[in-house]
């Protein structure tokens, strides 16, 4: 088992990663000194193969578990679920003490953090991560919310979790569309951060072995840590996360969250950014080369084919995004593999280049 700590003074909590860890989340719990009743909340894929287990564990180490299950997708992340989520929280007579299992993907991570942070003036809660995305990155650092109509998260709060458990082996039933967008989030933080895990990519993509797995995901969580540690509610570093992410959301909204999976964007908005970075910080044609090579050996998509009126959507999403400030899009972009720097402005044409080619 590999351990990563989140440094946030009395708010500290670990990550705990490795192969058949599930089992062990009763007893995890227990050394938290969390109160007896807990809730899990998990969706309709992922309570059927894993909530008997994690209702086991919890039994077993003395605690009395319920089970809260909210239908697989985005939609759960509504004020709908919110609300049948407090409703059945206050049916159990949840308490102070009572803590929140968040058991799934970053939809269950969200919703059920927020839920805990929300229920009764926030209560405990424990984060079981079960898609690559999650525990790379949704399950660390403390950002929870719900959508509105609107957009995508616009209700929510920064609310830490008091233990990551990533159970490497519930990615095992992942479908392997889920994993391969994952993979984009994990590319990102070689881009941005570290260079030799951007080469350990290089080396071992498409297939990570299990050891190469449980490294690559504890290095991701490590680096998530210390970006959290330095800035934890985004006023600065925090943004080196969002590498990709200004043209990625944008194509999401474009295409009504129907067509891309949110990896699947990023990937192509990296790319795209690795443009830019050429033409406005310098990074080598052979660097930009390597970028899109690696996403291209983790099967992601690196280009969006588009007309010249969803190219004009495109532009307008942008520029709606919250990432805008005073009407100018700034960018994330690396002036090398293994860096990056934030607030970065970029001519309107050179994003027009960078988003046709
Ligand atoms: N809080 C943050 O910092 C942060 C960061 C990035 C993304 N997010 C949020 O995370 C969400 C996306 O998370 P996601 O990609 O994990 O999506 P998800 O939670 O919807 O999971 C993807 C799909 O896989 C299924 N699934 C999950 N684990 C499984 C398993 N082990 N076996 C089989 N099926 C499984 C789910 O039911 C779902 O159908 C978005 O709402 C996004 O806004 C939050
Ligand atoms: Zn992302």
């Amino acid at each position: 088992m590999r351990i990563v700590n989140v440094p946030l003074g009395h708010r500290s909590y670990e990550i705990k990663i490795g192969a058949g860890l599930l089992v062990r989340l009763g007893d995890e719990c227990a050394r938290l000194g969390l109160g007896r009743r807990c809730a899990i909340i998990s969706d309709t894929n992922v309570a059927p193969r894993y909530a008997r287990k994690a209702m086991r564990t919890l039994s077993t180490a003395g605690f009395e578990p319920v089970l809260i299950t909210v239908p697989a997708g985005e939609t759960a992340k509504s004020l709908k679920s919110l609300q049948a989520c407090y409703d059945q929280l206050a049916a159990h007579r949840l308490e102070r003490k009572s803590f929140i299992v968040a058991l799934g993907g970053g939809v269950v991570g969200d919703l059920a953090g927020f839920v805990a942070a929300t229920y009764l003036r926030g209560i405990a809660f424990v984060q079981v991560p079960t898609t690559l995305l999650a525990q790379v990155d949704s399950s660390v650092g403390g950002k929870v919310a719900v959508n509105l109509k609107a957009g995508k998260n616009l209700v929510g709060t920064f609310y830490q979790p008091r233990l990551v458990l990533c159970d490497l082996d519930t990615l095992k039933t992942l479908p392997a569309r889920e994993y391969r967008a994952g993979l984009a989030e994990v590319i990102k933080y070689g881009i941005i951060y570290d260079s030799a895990l951007f080469r350990r990519l290089e080396r071992d993509l498409p297939k990570l072995t299990p050891k190469s797995l449980a490294a690559v995901v504890a290095r991701c969580c490590e680096i998530k840590a210390e970006v959290v540690e330095q800035d934890e509610t985004e006023s600065g570093l925090r943004a080196v996360l969002n590498f990709g992410h200004t043209i990625g959301h944008a194509l999401e909204v474009i295409s009504h969250y129907g067509q891309y999976l949110h990896g699947e964007a990023i990937a192509i908005g990296q790319v795209a950014a690795a443009r830019l970075s050429a033409q406005v910080l310098g990074l080598s044609a052979h660097e930009v080369e390597r970028i899109t090579n690696l996403f291209q050996r983790a099967s992601l998509p690196t280009e969006a084919k588009l007309t010249p009126t969803r190219r004009q959507a495109l532009f307008a999403a942008m520029r709606l995004d919250k990432k805008v400030s005073g009407g100018e899009i700034k960018f994330v972009l690396a002036p090398k593999i293994g860096q990056a720097q934030f607030g970065c402005k970029v001519p309107y044409k050179f994003i027009e280049q960078a988003v046709r080619s």
